[in-house]
C-alpha cells in the first residue's frame, strides 16, 4: 500500500549553546529526534508512545511542518513537506489537522466559539452559509448543542472545549489528524467519551490519525500500529495486537506491565526498571536503554546503538537481544533517503 507519509531518517537537533568539559569548549546539542525512518498509511490509525521528554511531540511536530527538521525527510503522498512555499502549505494544511492536549488554551478566550470556528471556515475559503452549514453538521456530530457558539471557552467544561477542538479540525475535511495527547488533560468520566469520538470520527470520515500518548492503555484500544519511542529514537514498532502478545522489546515489556490491571486478578509480567534515565544531553553510545534494561549484555549492548530490524511481519525492533529471531527472519530496517527529492 502507498503511504500517506514516509518518514526517512528524521533527525531534530537542539544546539543548547557551549560548555567546558575537561578543559575543552563543546557545543551542547539535545538530540530530540535522532535518525527515525516509517511510514503512516492511508486509513490507519499509528500510535506513539513512550515517557515524557522522548520527543513524541516533537515528531508529531516536524510532521506537520511546524518545525524544521536538522535532518532527514518526511514526504506527504510522496512531495518532501519540508521544502513546501507558504501557498502550497496552505492547501495541505487543509489536508492536515492537529488536536492538541489542553483544550482550553486552544481557543481564543477573547471570541466566541461560533467566531473562531466560522473564522476557520473563512480561513479554508468557505462561503458564510458553507461553513455555518458546516459548522452545524459537525456540532450534532461531535453531540453538542448549537448555544455553545454563543459562549466563550471560559464558559466550557474540558470535554466540552476537546469536542469542539475535534469539530474545528473537521471543518476542512482532513485526510490526516494528529492528535496530541488528547486525553490528558481531561477528567477519566470524559476521556472514554472523546476516545470513542475520536475512533468513530476516524471510521465516518476515512481519516488516517497519529494518536500521540504516554500511556499504553489509551493507545491500545484505538490504534492499529503502534510505535514506541525511547529517547528520541524507535525501539519497537509493530500491528497492536503482535505488539501485545509478542512483546520483543525489554523497554516495551515494562510498559505494559506497568499499565493498570483490568481486573484485580488478572495475571501480568512483573518488570521493573532499575537505573536512571539518561540524560538526552549525553546519550550513551551503546542501547539508549542500557542503564534500565533488565537483560543489558554488558560488553555488547553499551557498545553500538541496536539497529531497527524487523523480526516478523511489519513488527521492527532494535534490541540485540531479539537479534536471534531477526537474523533468520529479519530484515534491515528501511533504508534511509540520503539524497533530498526535487522540490514540487
Ligand atoms: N524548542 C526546544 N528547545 C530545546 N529543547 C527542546 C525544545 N522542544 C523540545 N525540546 C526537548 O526535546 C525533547 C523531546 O521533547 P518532546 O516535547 O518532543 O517530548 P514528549 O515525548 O512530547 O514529552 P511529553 O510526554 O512530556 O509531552 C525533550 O528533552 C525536550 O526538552
Ligand atoms: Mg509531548
Amino acid at each position: 500500500m502507498e503511504s500517506l507519509f514516509s518518514i526517512r531518517d528524521l533527525r531534530k537537533y537542539y544546539p543548547l549553546g557551549k560548555k567546558k568539559r575537561e578543559g575543552r569548549t563543546e557545543e551542547v546539542v539535545l538530540k530530540a529526534l535522532d535518525g527515525l525512518s516509517f511510514d503512516i498509511f492511508p486509513g490507519e490509525t499509528l500510535g506513539v508512545v513512550g515517557e515524557s521528554g522522548s520527543g513524541k511531540s516533537t515528531l508529531g511536530r516536524c510532521i506537520l511542518n511546524l518545525i524544521s527538521p536538522t535532518g532527514g525527510s518526511v514526504l506527504f503522498r510522496g512531495k518532501p513537506i519540508e521544502s513546501l512555499r507558504s501557498w502550497e502549505m496552505k492547501s495541505l494544511r487543509q489536508d492536515m489537522q492537529m488536536v492538541f492536549q489542553n483544550p482550553s488554551s486552544s481557543f481564543n478566550p477573547k471570541l466566541t466559539i461560533g467566531r473562531t470556528l466560522r473564522n476557520v471556515a473563512y480561513f479554508y475559503d468557505m462561503g458564510r452559509q458553507e461553513g455555518r452549514d458546516r459548522i452545524n453538521r459537525l456540532l450534532a456530530y461531535v453531540n453538542l448543542d448549537q448555544t455553545v457558539l454563543s459562549r466563550r471557552s471560559e464558559e466550557l467544561s474540558g470535554g466540552q472545549l476537546q469536542r469542539l477542538a475535534i469539530l474545528r479540525a473537521l471543518i476542512p475535511s482532513p485526510a490526516f489528524i494528529m492528535a496530541d495527547e488528547p486525553v490528558s488533560a481531561l477528567d477519566v468520566s470524559v476521556q472514554a467519551q472523546i476516545l470513542n469520538l475520536l475512533d468513530d470520527m476516524k471510521k465516518e470520515f476515512g481519516l488516517t490519525m497519529m494518536f500521540i500518548s504516554h500511556e499504553l492503555t489509551v493507545v491500545e484500544h484505538i490504534c492499529d500500529r503502534i510505535l514506541v519511542m525511547y529517547l528520541g529514537t524507535i525501539i519497537e514498532m509493530g500491528d497492536t495486537e503482535d505488539l501485545f502478545s509478542h512483546t520483543a522489546h525489554p523497554y516495551t515489556r515494562a510498559l505494559i506491565a506497568a499499565k493498570p490491571k483490568m481486573y484485580p486478578d488478572e495475571e501480568t509480567e512483573r518488570v521493573v526498571l532499575e537505573g536512571e534515565v539518561p540524560n538526552a544531553l549525553d546519550i550513551p553510545q551503546g542501547c539508549r536503554f542500557y542503564s534500565r534494561c533488565p537483560q543489558a549484555v554488558s560488553g555488547r549492548c553499551d557498545k553500538a546503538p541496536p539497529p531497527l530490524r524487523e523480526v516478523s511481519g511489519g513488527h521492527w525492533v532494535a534490541c540485540y537481544l531479539v537479534q536471534g529471531a531477526a537474523s533468520s527472519r529479519g530484515r534491515e530496517v528501511m533504508t534511509p533517503v540520503t539524497e533530498q527529492p526535487k522540490a514540487i
